[in-house]
């Protein structure tokens, strides 16, 4: 019988590498638990038209990559494929909203799915640390979502990322918008899907990656000429607030993004090492977002920035990352010492020290290798001898140096040997 193996699209974290994407994660919501932002998890799935409203019937995450299913009580529920929605709802639902105070600043980590074509940084499981700030207008938090971003990348060692920015306008302005490029996209000579593109969602076709419609598209009206002076006046704090951070960002006027719920300010972080998926996170303001899907006005803003592409950037710098060795002390036991170092392993354990033993009735030999594979920093070694005489040895893996410990003081001298 052949072995099962992970669906297409999916992929499995084993150790060490796992270790990384524990770090990634770590050093992603660090800054964020820093600067006033709350946990939030909701579920792995929602109601289907939570996504059909919030993201957009017309985007490509709705009408082809949801993971729908039908349960049997008849319920039409998706996996969830992005997380501002279900937070969103979260918020609401617990009416986060109404305790005074906002914005309610969240932030959240967990598994996303979308049924893409399946390729290197592109997955149909993938998982994502992401920000949002419920509730308020305010470039600052526009401009502080992009700043902590910025740190995350950069205490993980990562430089040769971009932070692209734009401004989508809002309500008033964009539809004005819409309107001049679509006159102008009906003037071109575009296949049957990208027509289709235009009449529904036209400012798509602007991120279209073929050369073929990126020239046709010179001359295109910018949305840029279109902002009205409030969205004008709210970018240029943005940019102010951003750059006196020190954070070099460009600005994109082509950046769109594949979720409709957008307004204003939007951005999109790249790293020029990953070929053609090389945004490692993305985001921006969703003011309409809650009242569509049935909540009263909300402006806020986020991000989430995609944990597999920041491993496989870390990767393509060639940054490793300085994860500490999971064990400590590798007990070894000899002859009859096992319960012995057993309940030692067990004290050093509940003392907080990373402590492991050599399972399987290992002799010496084997029971080393094992301590050297743990990557311990010391190993704890008794056969019956030491025990009669009350001691066991600890063996300092780096130097090799080996002294005998009482065994009531071996937590005592490990810790300190530790410090
Ligand atoms: P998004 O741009 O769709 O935005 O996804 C954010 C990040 O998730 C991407 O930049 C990418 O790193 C990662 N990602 C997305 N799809 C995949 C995939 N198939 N395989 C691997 N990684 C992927 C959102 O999801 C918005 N909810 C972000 C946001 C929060 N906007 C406002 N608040």
């Amino acid at each position: 019988m052949s072995t099962f193996q992970a669906p297409k699209g999916t992929y499995d974290l084993l150790p060490p590498r796992s270790a990384t994407f524990l770090a990634v994660r770590e050093a992603i919501s660090a800054p964020l638990k820093n600067s006033g932002y709350g946990y939030v998890e909701t579920p792995g799935f929602e109601n289907v038209e939570l996504f059909s409203r919030g993201v957009g019937e017309s985007t490509d995450i709705v009408s082809k990559e949801m993971y729908t299913l039908t349960t049997k009580g008849g319920d039409q529920l998706a996996l969830r494929p992005e997380g501002t929605a279900s937070v969103l709802r979260a918020a609401l639902q617990g009416n986060l909203h109404k305790l005074g105070g906002l914005p309610v600043k969240l932030w959240y980590s967990g598994s996303y799915y979308r049924y893409e074509r399946a390729q290197a940084g592109r997955y149909r499981h993938f998982s994502q640390v992401g920000a949002e700030a419920i509730g308020a207008e305010d470039p600052a938090l526009d401009a502080e979502l992009i700043i902590l971003a910025d740190q995350a990348y950069r205490s993980l060692g990562l430089r040769n990322f971009r932070i692209l920015l734009n401004s989508l306008g809002d309500k008033e302005c964009r539809p004005v918008y819409r309107e001049a490029l679509q006159a102008f996209l009906r003037g071109l000579d575009l296949d049957e899907d990208t027509v289709r593109r235009a009449e529904i969602n036209p400012l798509r076709v602007l991120d279209d990656k073929r050369e073929s419609v990126q020239k046709q598209l010179v001359g295109a009206p910018m949305l840029r000429d279109y902002l009205c002076d409030a969205c004008k006046a709210y970018h240029e704090e943005v940019r102010a607030l951003v750059t006196a951070a020190g954070v070099v960002f460009e600005d994109d006027e082509k950046l769109v993004r594949g979720l409709d719920y957008y307004t204003r300010t939007t951005f999109e972080f790249v790293h020029d090492g990953l070929g053609s998926q090389s945004a490692v996170g993305g985001g921006g303001r969703y003011d309409g977002l809650s009242e569509m899907i049935g909540g009263p006005a909300l402006p806020s803003v986020g991000w989430a920035l995609g944990v597999d592409r920041t491993v496989l950037a870390l990767e393509a710098e060639g940054v490793a990352l300085d994860i500490p060795a999971a064990t400590s002390v590798f007990a070894v036991a000899l002859g009859g010492a096992k319960p012995v170092l057993f309940g030692l392993v067990t004290e050093l354990r509940r003392a907080g020290v990373a402590a492991d033993i050599s399972y399987g009735g290992k002799g010496l030999k084997g029971a080393m290798k094992d301590a050297n594979r743990s990557g311990a920093r010391f190993a704890l070694v008794a056969g019956d001898r030491d025990l009669e005489e009350g001691v066991v040895q600890l063996k300092d893996m780096e130097s090799g140096e080996q002294v005998p410990v009482a065994l009531a003081d071996v937590v005592d001298t490990v810790r300190a040997k530790l410090a």
